[in-house]
């Protein structure tokens, strides 16, 4: 399978690093947007090539040319976080990062299955399926499977165990409305909270949901990648080894958990083609109102997204038309609000629908 990873940075070389050594890929190219960056990595990986017996050439530039006809692309270009910063503080810088990536990767690979990584991860991942105008089951967003990794360290630590015999899942937003499930979680195979008490749990799952900042604090420059990176490759195998398993992942819902049009990290089987199924995992009332919670969150963010999108320059040329479409419609949306604040009202489903109304009629001539 050919891969594609878009960024450079601590996240995608070391995400290369694993999929190089995971053998998941029979052809794979770097892309960075800093100069020579994606050659030295790309140059530096084939040399460990001896050592670690992998034989694949690896192809690094900044030039898409060579990305034509991935099978996957992996995004991660964009800007980490800072100490202080939140993921949803990356969200102008990114989307634009985001928005100018996936426009070439819908012209270069129509056809690939996208992993988007690059934060904040809901909203990025939303662009870029608005962007590429692919189905919505070939563009998911990796965070709740380092959520969860993390949260099950977490309780094997506290546990005694090894991490391998905690089973948990982590759903949510890949943010402060991330949702562990205490619930569910089980350490060899015993219910958690028969092992550990009410309060420990707790902590823990204040713990995962701020597992990310931890880290940034302790960085001089940057966020977490060993954790991430690991994630990816985990994603990666699903889909190029067609595994169906469940993983948890940010996928679009269209009903499922009673949500609709909204990218939210659930249980998917991922596979060859991307997202195979939403599978229902049976949550109680109190479960499925913090999903809730999250969709709304992702859902007022991702109307945010009009507030940052690039405007069309005189290069509009490497734009597909995913992002020329969502550029009118947030131009749309735009005059839509500003007339309806005129008016005393600014209920965002009458924006939305008046928005629709709007774009259905531009579109009907
Ligand atoms: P980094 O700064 O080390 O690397 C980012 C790379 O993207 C840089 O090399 C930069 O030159 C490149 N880049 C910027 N604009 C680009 C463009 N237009 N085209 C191609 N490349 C471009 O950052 P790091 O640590 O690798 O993180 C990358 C992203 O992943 C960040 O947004 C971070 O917040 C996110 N992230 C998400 C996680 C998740 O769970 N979803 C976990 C960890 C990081």
């Amino acid at each position: 399978m050919k891969i594609s990873i878009i960024g450079s940075g601590m996240v995608g070389s070391t995400t290369a690093l694993r999929v190089l050594e995971d053998r998941t890929a029979t052809s794979l190219v770097l892309v960075d947007v800093v100069e020579g960056l994606a050659k030295a990595v790309a140059l530096d990986l084939c040399q460990s090539a001896p050592l670690r017996g992998h034989s694949i050439d690896v192809v690094g530039g900044s030039d898409y040319g060579p990305t034509e006809g991935s099978d996957l692309v992996v995004i991660t270009a964009g800007v980490p976080r800072k100490p202080g910063q939140s993921r949803a503080d990356l969200l102008g810088t990114n989307a634009e990062i985001v928005a100018g990536v996936a426009s070439q990767v819908a012209h270069r690979s129509p056809d690939a299955v996208v992993i988007v990584v690059s934060n904040p991860l809901d909203e990025m991942t939303t662009l870029t399926w608005k962007v590429t105008g692919f189905s919505p089951e070939r563009v998911v967003g990796m965070a709740g499977e380092l959520d969860t990794s993390r949260y099950r360290y977490f309780v094997a630590e506290a546990a005694g165990v090894h991490p391998s015999e905690v089973d948990a899942i982590v759903l949510g937003s890949h943010g402060e409305t991330m949702v562990p499930l205490p619930r569910l979680t089980t350490v060899r195979g015993r219910p958690l909270d028969e092992v550990l008490t009410a309060d420990r749990i707790a902590e823990i799952v204040e713990r995962t949901r701020n597992g990310g900042a931890e880290i940034v604090r302790l960085l001089p420059r940057g966020s977490a990648w060993m954790a991430p990176s690991a994630s990816i490759a985990d994603m990666v195998a699903a889909v190029v080894r067609d595994e169906r398993r469940v993983v948890p992942a940010c996928a679009y819902l269209r009903g499922e958990y009673g949500v609709t049009d909204v990218y939210l990290g659930v249980p998917v089987r991922l596979g060859r083609d991307g997202v195979v199924e939403i599978v229902d995992l049976g949550l109680d009332p109190d479960e499925l109102a913090s999903l809730h919670r999250a969709a709304e969150t992702v859902r007022s963010r991702v109307a945010l997204l009009d507030e940052t999108l690039p405007e069309s320059d005189a290069d509009a040329s490497d734009a597909s038309d995913g992002l020329e479409a969502l550029r009118v419609e947030s131009r749309v949306r735009r005059a839509v609000t500003q007339v309806l604040w005129e008016r005393g009202s600014a209920d965002p489903e009458e924006i939305e629908a008046l928005t629709r109304r709007v774009l259905e009629r531009m579109k009907g001539g």
